[in-house]
């Protein structure tokens, strides 16, 4: 099979060795069993290039993202880019069709890169071109105090249609991993690997805590704007007992006074 690769969207096309390759579908263990399986995958999503770029260094190549499930490419399809989610041959699944459902519920209310295709190892989506909120805040030029309020309060929010369908992220204490803030500061929560529609939501108390409470977002949060925690802390209290629009309107009201 005939796959062109490239190294760089900008740069020349740079041909990567067939061993790189099987070194990024079959990371971090490779055999020959699931390297064939994997290539006929590659083939039947139709990719017929991978982008290589991004802030992630496997061997000398550089990929869009790496976590505990699965490596994150830039592949073409029809000329069209999207991001590659490739199983882990280490991961603690034998394939991605939990994270597809779960990702397919949180789409359903326009949550998470729309999801194009997928196989047993890769999921195909939408790419986001975005920063962390970290990385956010950095780049600002003019950071107001009132875009940093918007950007909180639309991920809230976001956090809160996720609670409404009982569909729980299960990441969002990490945020700074699963939050990419793209072009005219559009939200984006990524990985629904360890979601659920079973267990206990916590989507919006989490990521209270990560944003205004406990780590270095919210320190970070905070040394912009004037965030009364105690208040923060008693109305959470509140909306783990009752996660009703009256107590989420409440913490909403509070950031957008801070
Ligand atoms: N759709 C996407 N668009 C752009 N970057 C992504 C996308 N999905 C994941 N990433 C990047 O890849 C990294 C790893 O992906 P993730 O889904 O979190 O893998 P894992 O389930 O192994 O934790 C993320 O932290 C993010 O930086
Ligand atoms: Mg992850």
């Amino acid at each position: 099979m005939h796959l062109p690769l490239q190294k760089d969207l900008h740069s020349n096309k740079i041909s990567i060795t067939p061993s790189e390759l099987a070194t990024i579908i079959c990371y971090p263990n490779f055999s020959i069993e699931d390297y064939t399986i994997r290539l006929n995958e590659i083939h039947s999503l139709g990719i017929n290039t991978i982008l290589f770029g991004g802030r992630t260094k496997i061997g000398r190549m550089n990929i869009v993202g790496k976590g505990c499930v699965g490596l994150v490419v830039k592949v073409k399809i029809e000329d069209k880019i999207y991001a590659c989610k490739i199983r882990r041959t280490d991961a603690d699944r034998k394939d991605m069709r939990r994270e597809v459902l779960l990702h397919t519920i949180a789409n359903s209310i326009g949550i998470g890169p729309s999801l194009f295709a997928h196989t047993e190892n890769f999921i195909i989506m939408e790419f986001i071109d975005g920063l962390t909120i970290i990385d956010w805040i950095r780049q600002q030029q003019n950071l107001s105090t009132y875009k940093v309020r918007d950007i909180v309060v639309t991920v809230l929010k976001k956090c809160y249609d996720l609670d409404k369908i009982h569909l729980d992220h299960g990441e969002l204490s990490r945020l700074d991993r699963h939050v990419l803030i793209s072009e005219h500061n559009n939200v984006n929560i990524i990985d629904f690997e360890s979601s659920s529609n079973l267990r206990k939501i916590s989507n919006v108390t989490s990521a209270t805590q990560a944003l205004l409470l406990n780590g270095v977002i919210a320190r970070r949060i905070n040394g912009l704007l004037n965030i009364p925690k105690n208040e923060i802390i008693q109305i959470l209290r509140l909306y783990k007992q009752k996660p009703t629009s009256y107590n989420f309107d409440r913490l909403i009201q509070i950031v957008r006074m801070a």
